[in-house]
């Protein structure tokens, strides 16, 4: 078989367990407007959905499209004013805004009808009088005409349409109750449309500058200090937002608009891509069981490479994995322990490890308690363990340095002289 072939097989049954997990999930996405103006981009992106809607994915798109405005009233030279990086609407721009954005719109239906065509199947893409807008009224003297917020959305419509199958289509423009047009932010729609919906993810398409600096994984607690020390205005708006919405969206991953496949990376394979900002209330802490096997040989790898773990073959993980607990969040194994029976009373803690970008959210200790659990339930008093690296963090989660004599004798024949591992225990 030739290298790419074993690739693609290989790659589409890493890819099997996610197109399960996320199947007859929503999701909403966010596109901001220069990414659809990139109509190669646009077309790429286009196909992805299709595919995603073929893998039973109940697909959300909110457009964005400033880049396109600006583009219309430069060309017109009709100025405009922001108050907090915030448009100000009048009647003469709504005018505008209504064709652009009408503009906009056919050419995402176009990408999309090529994209079905082109996979064989007739993907709908269906747009709706769905939000009710409100003005935003005047802020501190400034009134912003046509500029609106959200008031309400009507959530049982947009799920009829993801549940015939179609796709959701979201722009800036929304309707009062008066019948008058307004400007909302489609970036705030997004957020407050997974809210309401209850998605599972929201996708989200931003420029490079505002990713500077983000790590791969972010906890809420993480994005609160982000947000803090961000120098980037349009960094700081994204993570406000992020604040205020994760206590309902499970999953916000913000990806960058110079590579659209990153959706498709984010979704499906094991590594992801971009930053995925977590709520931890949804972290799972389990027993492992076989077909996690992979993901802890991927967590524990690097350790072992470094000399911080014991190297453990496949096939010994295989046989000891009844011995493990294990933390997934978002299909991703990012935190393993083992207890090890010894005799009646006594028994081993091993392989403790979080992945590097979970670090210090007290999931390692999250971990050692369930551990400390797991054996108070068999009757053990003593708990042992060998370590070359750590053993301050066990001495503050109340470990005492022992010596290898002191180990059960049925565990001192195992002690490795070579690795000179610190022995310690806890009466428990
Ligand atoms: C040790 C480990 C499991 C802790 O996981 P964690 O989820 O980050 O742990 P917590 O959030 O509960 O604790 C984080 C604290 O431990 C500290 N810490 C991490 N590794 C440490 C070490 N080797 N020695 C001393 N302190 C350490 C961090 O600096 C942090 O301190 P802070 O709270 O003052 O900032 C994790 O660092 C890890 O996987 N390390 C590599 C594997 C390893 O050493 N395993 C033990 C082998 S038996």
């Amino acid at each position: 078989m030739h290298q790419s072939e074993l690739d693609f097989t290989n790659n589409l049954r890493q890819a099997s367990p996610y197109i399960a997990k996320h199947r007859n999930k929503t999701i909403v996405i966010y596109l901001p407007g220069d990414l659809i103006f990139n109509s190669d981009a646009l077309q790429q992106l286009a196909k992805d959905i299709v595919l995603l809607n073929n893998l039973g994915l109940k697909v959300v798109l909110t457009l964005g499209a400033s880049f396109q405005i600006n583009q219309a009233f430069e060309a017109l030279n009709i100025p405009w004013q922001t108050q907090n990086d915030t448009r100000i609407t009048t009647l003469e721009h709504l005018e505008v805004f209504q064709k652009t954005i009408g503009v906009v719109r056919a050419q995402v239906e176009a990408a999309f009808s090529k994209a079905s065509a082109e996979q064989n199947i007739h993907l709908t893409i269906v747009s709706g009088n769905w939000v009710i807008a409100q003005p935003k009224g005047i802020i501190n003297g400034i009134d912003f005409q046509h500029t609106g917020i959200l008031r309400k959305i009507n959530n049982q419509a947009i799920e009829n349409t993801l549940n015939a199958g179609q796709v959701a289509l979201l722009t800036p423009l929304a309707y009062s109750l008066t019948g008058e047009v307004f400007n909302l932010n489609t970036l705030e729609q997004a957020f407050a449309i997974a809210t309401k919906l209850d998605a599972d993810k929201l996708l989200i398409f931003t420029d490079q500058a505002t990713l500077k600096d983000l790590p791969q994984a972010l906890s809420r607690k993480d994005v609160k200090n982000h947000l803090e020390s961000s120098q980037n205005n349009s960094q700081k708006r994204l993570l406000k937002l992020a604040t205020e919405a994760n206590e309902h969206i499970r999953r916000i991953h913000l990806m960058s608009q110079d590579n659209p496949s990153a959706m498709l990376l984010e979704l499906f394979s094991r590594d992801g891509h971009g930053t995925l900002i977590y709520n931890d209330r949804y972290h799972d802490l389990r027993p492992a069981q076989s077909d996690d096997v992979a993901g802890i040989i991927n967590l524990i790898t690097p350790l072992e490479q470094e000399g911080i773990l014991t190297k453990r073959s496949r096939e010994t993980l295989e046989l000891e994995i009844h011995n493990f607990l294990v933390i997934e969040i978002d299909q991703k194994i990012i935190g393993c322990a083992a207890l090890y029976p010894i005799d009646n009373q006594n028994a081993e803690l091993a392989c403790l490890a979080v992945d590097k970008a979970y670090q210090g959210l007290a999931l390692g200790e999250e971990l050692l308690n369930a551990i400390q659990k797991k054996a108070l339930d068999r009757n053990v008093s003593t708990l042992y363990l060998l370590t070359t690296h750590t053993h301050h963090w066990f001495i503050e989660h109340g470990f005492i340095e022992s010596t290898p004599s002191q180990l059960p004798e049925s565990r001192q024949s195992f002690y490795n002289n070579q690795r000179q591992s610190k022995v310690l225990l806890k009466k428990l």
